[in-house]
């Protein structure tokens, strides 16, 4: 059992709150963020779709009138979409040729300059810096302390009742929490800043609010940074970016604000699907929910199987900086290529049994999967993560026994997503003692 991190959040706590953007209590920016993204309404599918591609045209121009807004589409680009295992994984391997620098004109815009958009020596600089905050001790000071207690706080508040949607009562709260704890910020300020960060990334469905919630949370970064100057946190990731120096220099505020503004959304969307996603695939599939019980261990090849079968992310954007050539497809320098990271999840050129590659199955021979992408981008927290995803698991397996689908609601969960996957809902019940 780790020590947990003592932090200082005290003097944080005189920090003002800027309430502008929350002024209407009917609006819902979830469920905005979900109607935007496709996630409500009728259930998408695009796995027959990718099946076909992969199939028929692995390597996809994408007509000029019909590039979808995610692939952030400017001037007169070529637009390729990139469906087979092996062709992906050479996309997220090669950074120097599938460049990360058009996330300048997209989500750069409101983030800054972060790591997500930079390349060689002054991505590996700051990454080494940021891999510092994720290392072992501090690992295991969030899977003893800051996730069970997130998770458990929000179990806490339906256990009693027998029933309830863990995608909105736990899902989507408890990921959060832990980066907010890992931040070390006061709690009271948990729910502001989760509106604030999806705000930040509702970019293509309300620019505009967008915007005004990066200002509005790049102030309040600049309050928090100014105090962590005077008064130490302790062991919160921010002290340490504040302490820390890159080429005998501390860093400033513009290089350490777009790593948090980064954070809150890479954490805490991506793991609240994720972890929906491994609930439902266990609810789905009760033979193997029964397994799990059972044995324990198997946790941990359900959460790589449900990453597997279904990840948060569907693609990888990426631009080119020389021409290159995909199964006999030219594509010329600077074209936009997105890697279908859900396409190549489920290739049965390479995983077994390929008649099943659409199903979960946690007994399935373990291979690789992209769902972190990979390379020298490859998705910083993903032990957090998969820590986060087992956890959860775990507590859920303890606290909910017998735990199932709603059979009065059964028909209306899903997954569903065209950029961001997840189930739509997950109406359970439990018996109570
Ligand atoms: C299941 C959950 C997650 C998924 C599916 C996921 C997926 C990804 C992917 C695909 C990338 C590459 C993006 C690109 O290169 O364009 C990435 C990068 C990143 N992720 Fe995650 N992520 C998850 C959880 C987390 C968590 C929990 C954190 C931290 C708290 C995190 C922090 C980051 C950071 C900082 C990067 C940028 C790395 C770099 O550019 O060098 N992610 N993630």
């Amino acid at each position: 059992m780790a020590t947990a991190i003592e932090i200082d959040v005290e003097p944080l706590r005189n920090i003002e709150l800027d309430m502008s953007l929350d002024g209407d209590p009917d609006f819902d920016i979830f469920e905005a963020f979900e109607i935007a993204s496709g996630n409500r309404g009728p259930k998408i599918d695009p796995y027959p779709e990718f099946h076909r591609r992969r199939e028929e045209q692995p390597v996809y121009r994408v007509p000029d009138d019909e590039v979808p807004a995610y692939m952030n589409a400017s001037g007169d680009r070529e637009n390729y979409i990139v469906y087979r295992q092996e062709d992906v994984c050479k996309i997220a391997q090669d950074s120097e040729t599938f460049s990360s620098v058009h996330h300048a004109e997209g989500i750069g815009l409101f983030f800054g300059h972060s790591i997500l958009e930079m390349m060689d020596e002054e991505h590996t600089l700051h990454r080494r810096l940021i891999q510092n905050a994720f290392k072992r001790r501090d690992l295991a000071h969030c899977k003893d302390n800051l996730i069970p207690e997130a998770v458990n706080e929000m179990i806490d508040a339906f256990a009693d009742r027998g029933h309830a949607n863990l995608a909105s009562e736990l899902t989507l709260l408890y990921p959060v929490r832990v980066i907010e704890a890992m931040m070390g910020l006061p709690i009271e300020h948990v729910e502001w800043f989760h509106r604030r960060a999806i705000e930040v990334i509702s970019i293509q469905s309300d620019t505009e609010r967008a915007l005004l919630s990066s200002q509005v949370l790049k102030s309040y970064f600049e309050q928090v940074i100014e105090i962590r100057r005077k008064h130490s946190g302790g062991g919160d990731l921010i002290t340490l970016l504040v302490e820390a120096e890159v080429n005998r220099k501390q860093l400033r505020n513009d290089e350490i604000i777009p790593f948090l503004m980064l954070l809150a959304p890479a954490g805490a969307e991506t793991t609240y699907r994720a972890t929906g996603t491994l609930l439902y695939a266990m609810l789905a599939n009760p033979d193997q929910f029964e397994a799990v019980k059972k044995d324990r261990s198997l946790i941990s090849k359900a959460v790589e199987e449900s990453l597997r079968w279904d990840p948060p992310l569907t693609g990888l954007g990426r631009r080119t900086t020389r021409d290159v050539e995909f199964q006999g497809v030219k594509i010329p320098a600077g074209s936009n290529v997105n890697g279908c990271l859900a396409s190549a999840n489920r290739d049965p050129d390479f995983y077994e049994p390929a008649g099943t590659v659409d199903e979960f199955d946690l007994f399935r021979p373990r291979k690789p999967n992209l769902t972190f992408a990979g390379g020298a981008h490859v998705c910083l927290g993903q032990l957090l993560a998969r820590a986060e995803m087992e956890t959860a698991l775990n507590i859920v397996i303890d606290r909910l026994p017998g735990l199932r689908f709603d059979p009065e609601h059964r028909d209306e969960s899903f997954m569903t997503g065209e950029v961001w996957r997840s189930p739509n809902k997950l109406p359970v019940v439990w018996d109570r003692a």
